[in-house]
C-alpha cells in the first residue's frame, strides 16, 4: 500500500506539477496579443454573423459530408488559419466569434496572420506562413451566396444588414484581382493601400503592382521603427497608426480608429516586448563559432552583430537600409510605391496618426535584423526561397518551384538546409507537378509577377564549408 502511494504521488507530481501546461509558458505579452482584435461598433475584420456556424453552406461550397466541427476545420485550412496546442485541446487562432447586439459575429484579430508554427513549435511573432486572404475572399463570398438562397427573402434587421454587408465589402476587397496574391502566405499591400484612394475619392490603380509580402517577424519592433515599418521602412512608428491598416482597409471608420486609439498605443508596445524562441533542435557550436567569423566578416555590415543580455534575452539595435540596387531582390513591393500613392497617404484623414518616414519613396529595404530567423522562412520579403542555404546559392541554382503546404509542421522542417523540406522522391516530384497544373495555391512559383527569388546574391562565391557554418551560426540568433 504504502508503495501504491508513493507511485500515486510520483505520478500526480509528474502530472500535476512537474510538466507546466503551455498556456502557462506563454508570457503576458504573448498572451495579450493572442486575444487582440480592433472589432469596434460592429466595424473591423470580420465575417457575417453567424457565418462560422453555418456549417451547411460551407459545406455547400467546400464539399466534405460531415456536419461537425471537422468541416470548419477543412475551412479553417484552407484559409490558413492555424491551430495551436491548447490545454486540453488545439485552439483555432486570429479567429474568435465575439457577440454584438445579440450576433454571434466572427472576428479575426492580428495573430491571424502575426503568429504562426515552426517545426511545429507555435510561435507568437513570426509571420503566419499560410494565411491566405485570396482564400477567405473568394470563399467568403461564396458562402454568402449559399446563405441568401438558404435563408430565402427573410428579412433582415438593420444590424444583421450592415454586419453583412461591411464583410461583404471586405471579402470582395480580398478577391480583387488588384489585391489578391497569386499564393497562400503572401498579402499584398495594395489592400491596405486600397483605403488611401478610397478616402481620397480616387480610383484604385491597376498598373499590375501589388507589393504581395510575407508577413514580417515581430521581434526588435521597437528598434526597427526607428528606421520605419514595413520592408521598406516607408511608415513612420509613432504615433503607431499604421499598425492597424487591415483595420482601416476592413472598413473601421476614422472616428473608431480615433476613439480606440490608446488600445493601439498599447499594442505597439506589446509588440516590441516580445522575444524571439530559441531554435528547438542540436547545433554544432563548433561550427556556429566559426560561422560568425564569416558572418562579421560577409553580413554584419547589413544585418548588424548580435548581442544579449545576462538572461538570455537580445539587445535589440536599429537595421541598416540598403538600397534596392545594392540587393537586387524583387520590386514589385518598391513599385507599388509611386508618387501618387505617397501623395494619397500624405492626405489621408488620419494622416496625424498614420505618417509616411524620410525613408518613404527612396526605394531602399530594410537589411532585417535576424532574430529567429530560423523560424521566417521562406526567405526574403516575398517569401521566394525556401531556405537559409538556398538564399546563400546563386538565384539561377535556387528552387523555382516548391510547395509550402504544412510549412509549419515539423515534417516540413529541414534542419540541415534550415527552412522547408524540398521534394525527395519522384512521387513529391510528381506531385508538385501535378499540384501546379491544379493552381494549387500552397505551390510557390517564382515566375510569378512579384515573387521572383532573384538578387541577395552577392557572397554566393563562398566555399560550401563557409556556407553550412553560417547556416549552424544563424539557428543561434
Ligand atoms: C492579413 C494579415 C495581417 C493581419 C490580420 C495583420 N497584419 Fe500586420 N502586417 C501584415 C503584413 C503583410 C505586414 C508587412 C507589410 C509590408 O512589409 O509591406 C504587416 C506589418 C505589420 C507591422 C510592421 C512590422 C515591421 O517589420 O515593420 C506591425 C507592427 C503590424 N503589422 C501589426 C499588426 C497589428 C497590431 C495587427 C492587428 C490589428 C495586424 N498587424 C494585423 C499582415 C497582417
Ligand atoms: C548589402 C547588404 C547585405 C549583405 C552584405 C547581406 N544581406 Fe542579407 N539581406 C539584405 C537585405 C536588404 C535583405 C532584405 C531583402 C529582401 O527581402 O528583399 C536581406 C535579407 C536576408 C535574409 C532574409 C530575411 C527574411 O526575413 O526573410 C537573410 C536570412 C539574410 N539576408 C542573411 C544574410 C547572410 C547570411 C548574409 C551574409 C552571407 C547576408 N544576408 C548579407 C542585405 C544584406
Amino acid at each position: 500500500m504504502e508503495n501504491l502511494g508513493t507511485i500515486l504521488t510520483v505520478i500526480f507530481l509528474c502530472v500535476g506539477a512537474g510538466v507546466p501546461s503551455y498556456a502557462q509558458q506563454l508570457t503576458s505579452a504573448e498572451k495579450e496579443l493572442i486575444e487582440l482584435d480592433f472589432f469596434y461598433n460592429g466595424q473591423g475584420m470580420h465575417l457575417s454573423p453567424g457565418i462560422l456556424s453555418k456549417f451547411e453552406a460551407i459545406r455547400a461550397v467546400i464539399g466534405g459530408s460531415r456536419l461537425d466541427n471537422s468541416l470548419l476545420k477543412t475551412l479553417m485550412k484552407r484559409w490558413g488559419i492555424q491551430e495551436r496546442p491548447g490545454q486540453n485541446f488545439s485552439e483555432l487562432v486570429g479567429i474568435k466569434n465575439v457577440t454584438y447586439k445579440n450576433y454571434k459575429v466572427g472576428v479575426l484579430g492580428c495573430v491571424a496572420c502575426h503568429s504562426g508554427k515552426a517545426a511545429g513549435q507555435y510561435i507568437v511573432g513570426i509571420g503566419n506562413k499560410n494565411i491566405d486572404p485570396a482564400q477567405i475572399g473568394t470563399d467568403g463570398v461564396r458562402i454568402e451566396e449559399v446563405l441568401k438562397k438558404l435563408s430565402g427573402l427573410r428579412k433582415k434587421d438593420p444590424v444583421e444588414k450592415e454586419l453583412t454587408e461591411s464583410s461583404l465589402k471586405l471579402m470582395r476587397k480580398l478577391t480583387d484581382p488588384r489585391m489578391r496574391a497569386e499564393t497562400q502566405g503572401l498579402v499584398p499591400v495594395s489592400l491596405v493601400g486600397s483605403w488611401f484612394y478610397e478616402m481620397a475619392g480616387a480610383p484604385i490603380p491597376s498598373n499590375g503592382y501589388k507589393g504581395s509580402v510575407k508577413v514580417p517577424s515581430w521581434f526588435g519592433f521597437e528598434k526597427k521603427l526607428e528606421v520605419g515599418q514595413f520592408a521598406d521602412a516607408i511608415g513612420k512608428g509613432h504615433p503607431p497608426g499604421w499598425i492597424i491598416g487591415v483595420e482601416i482597409t476592413s472598413g473601421t471608420s476614422p472616428r473608431n480608429v480615433r476613439e480606440y486609439f490608446s488600445r493601439v498605443e498599447h499594442a505597439s508596445s506589446l509588440i516590441s516586448r516580445l522575444n524571439p524562441p530559441s531554435y528547438p533542435f542540436f547545433i554544432r557550436s563548433d561550427r556556429a563559432e566559426l560561422g560568425k567569423k564569416t558572418f562579421e566578416q560577409t553580413c554584419a555590415k547589413c544585418h548588424g552583430t548580435y548581442e544579449y543580455n545576462a538572461d538570455g534575452s537580445p539587445i535589440y539595435k536599429t537595421p541598416k537600409m540598403v538600397p534596392i540596387e545594392s540587393i537586387g531582390t524583387d520590386t514589385d513591393r518598391l513599385d507599388y510605391v509611386t508618387s501618387d500613392f505617397l501623395e494619397k497617404v500624405r492626405s489621408n484623414p488620419l494622416s496625424d496618426l498614420i505618417q509616411l518616414s524620410d525613408y518613404a519613396g527612396k526605394r531602399m529595404m530594410v537589411a532585417p535584423r535576424l532574430h529567429a530567423i530560423w523560424a521566417r522562412f521562406p526567405y526574403l520579403h516575398n517569401a521566394s526561397v525556401p531556405t537559409l542555404r538556398d538564399l546563400l546559392e546563386p538565384a539561377s541554382k535556387r528552387p523555382k518551384l516548391f510547395s509550402i503546404r504544412d510549412a509549419g509542421e515539423l515534417e516540413r522542417f529541414d534542419q540541415t538546409r534550415m527552412g522547408l523540406t524540398g521534394p525527395k522522391t519522384d512521387q513529391e516530384l510528381r506531385d508538385l507537378a501535378r499540384d501546379l497544373r491544379r493552381k494549387k495555391r500552397w505551390i510557390y512559383d517564382v515566375s510569378k509577377h512579384g515573387q521572383s527569388n532573384q538578387g541577395h546574391e552577392k557572397f554566393v562565391d563562398l566555399p560550401d564549408s563557409d556556407k553550412d557554418n553560417l547556416v549552424e551560426y544563424l539557428k543561434t540568433l
